[in-house]
């Protein structure tokens, strides 16, 4: 089942006017929330995201809709039989004549939908690591609002699909970003590394638990701009995002990551094996 507009339905039953202008401009704005055992994952922070990505402009009339947040997922986490899900949450300005200024007083198209995680623990590819490229960031320069409109993204994330990788990892001016669809952190020489959030990168959900994680257990870390000749020199790199958690990349370019291997979960001896990386 999906939610249309307040309303649950099957989701070949959904239909938009072809004049919503998600759909003509992808003017828009989402978000993907985890949901384990039906319970969704930092809720309140997707939401305050959401209504961040919402407030970039002062047209859209979002509160009714954050008000309402909670019982859609909820709803939608019911009706669906997986009990670990990715709930997907798409806001358009609605419908309107084409015309590119945003139109004043529009009812917004409002989407839910859910589809099954699938957890690191039943992937394998987050014991074995996955592979990425590294490409030029052509996105613009408003990565900081979760816009529908992904082309970019897209493009990027098909490179990458084409040289059989998972991801493709952004470098604008000498430094890294993120990658098409998740946010990017690397280790050197013991030092955990993330670039800072600004608008050249979407403040990911998964980052701050990561961030929040390194800060509990006293990991040492930095977030700090990261250039393309640390990433390419990296000890690990791991993508995050809702949907992957974490995710090592042991191949970049082709090339082994470090050890070119996934690290258990303890941190023990990480600084002796740099010096067997491929830096030596
Ligand atoms: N993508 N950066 C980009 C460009 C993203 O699209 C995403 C998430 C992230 C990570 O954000 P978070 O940790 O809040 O999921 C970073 C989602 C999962 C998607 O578009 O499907």
């Amino acid at each position: 089942m999906i939610y249309l507009n307040g309303e649950f339905m099957p989701i070949e039953e959904a239909k938009i006017p072809v004049l919503d202008r998600g759909f003509i401009f992808g003017d828009g704005v989402y978000e993907v929330i985890p949901a384990y055992s039906r319970r969704p994952f930092r809720l309140a922070e997707h939401l305050a995201r959401l209504q961040a990505s919402l407030g970039r402009d002062p047209h859209r009339q979002s509160a009714r809709q954050r008000q309402s947040g909670p019982s859609w997922s909820a709803g939608s986490s019911r009706g669906n039989p997986w009990e670990d899900q990715n709930v997907y949450l798409q806001i358009t300005r609605g419908v309107a004549k084409r015309d590119h200024a945003f139109p004043k007083g529009l009812k917004p198209t409002v989407f839910l939908m859910a589809s099954e995680l699938i957890t690191p623990v039943r992937r394998s590819s987050s014991k074995t690591g996955a592979k990425a490229i590294v490409l030029p960031d052509f996105r613009w320069l408003r990565c900081d609002i979760k816009s529908t409109s992904l082309l970019g993204n897209c493009m990027l994330r098909t490179l990458a699909a084409d040289e059989g990788c998972v991801e493709a990892i952004l470098v604008r001016d000498g430094e890294m970003t993120e990658a098409s669809a998740s946010n990017v952190f690397i280790v050197k020489h013991g030092t955990v590394l993330a670039p800072p959030k600004s608008h050249l990168i979407l403040p990911g959900i998964t980052y701050d638990v990561v961030l929040e994680i390194l800060r509990d257990n006293a990991i040492p870390h930095e977030v700090r701009p990261v250039k393309e000749s640390e990433l390419r020199s990296a000890d690990e790199v791991w993508v995050t995002s809702s949907s992957r958690e974490v995710l090592p990349i042991t191949t970049l370019d082709g090339k082994p990551v470090g050890i070119g291997q996934a690290r258990s979960g303890r941190r023990q001896g990480a600084t002796r094996s740099t010096s067997n990386s491929r830096r030596a």
